[in-house]
């Protein structure tokens, strides 16, 4: 089978907008995209065990997880070559190349038997990366697909309980960046996990700035 193939327009795009922003995207995005460390405290991978992120930037959650959980392989995609030349360089610094592989592909079609070697994981995240993938709903489907456990999804909420002057700062600076907070995400992926009978755990957090959503997981009590 041939390896789906990159969107040039949005990979170039994506480039364009981290080419300079990377050497400082893990410093200033630390504010605001919040949610990000609940959900990865949240992951616990079975003993040598797998975690796949789509869209994993500068690898900045790929380290903390690997830190957090020392016995589990991870892997991350990144359809921007310029984010992964700086996650590379990060992975290295915290001596976790070992642990931690990386490929150029697009979260929305991707074949990760051939980036990998591995087609399942026993967890796969999406962290603040849907709110910037045309077609995001199909990233939902191909994490649903990819994971043998649970599936992970934290990014921007709809602001519903802050008020309407914020929530359109906000919207304007973040068009800036061509981020757009999905509005159905959590409908979506809900109808996803229902669809392949699993459960669906919804959590609005910081008054709905980000939305955190867990496929597949245990059951609250
Ligand atoms: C806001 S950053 C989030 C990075 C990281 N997940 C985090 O939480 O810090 C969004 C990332 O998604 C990537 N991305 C956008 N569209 C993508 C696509 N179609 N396939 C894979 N990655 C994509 C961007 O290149 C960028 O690195």
């Amino acid at each position: 089978m041939s390896a789906p193939e990159l969107s040039a327009g949005h990979s170039g795009l994506m480039d364009s907008v981290y080419r300079h922003q990377r050497h400082i995207y893990d410093l200033t995005r630390k504010y605001y995209l919040l949610g990000r460390d609940r959900m990865i405290s949240e992951l616990a991978p079975p003993m040598s065990g797998t975690v796949l992120e789509l869209g994993c930037g500068t690898g900045r959650n790929l380290i903390l997880a690997a830190r957090r959980f020392p016995n589990a392989h991870f892997y991350g995609l990144d359809i921007s070559a310029e984010m992964l030349v700086t996650a590379r360089a990060s992975i290295a610094r915290a001596g976790l190349s070992d642990r931690i592989s990386l490929a150029q592909a697009d979260a929305t079609s991707f074949d990760a038997a051939a980036l990998f070697g591995r087609g399942g994981f026993d967890r796969v995240f999406v962290s603040y990366a849907l709110s910037m993938i045309p077609g995001w709903e199909r990233s939902v489907s191909a994490a649903l697909t990819a994971s043998a456990g649970s599936v992970h999804i934290v990014d921007f909420g709809q602001q519903e309980g802050l008020p309407g002057w914020f929530r359109k700062l906000l919207r304007g600076w973040l068009a800036r960046f061509h981020v757009t907070p999905r509005e159905t995400m959590a409908a979506e992926i809900a109808a996803q996990a229902r669809a392949a009978g699993k459960s669906c755990r919804f959590t609005s957090l910081y008054r709905g700035y980000a939305w955190l959503v867990v496929v597949g997981g245990p059951k609250p009590i």
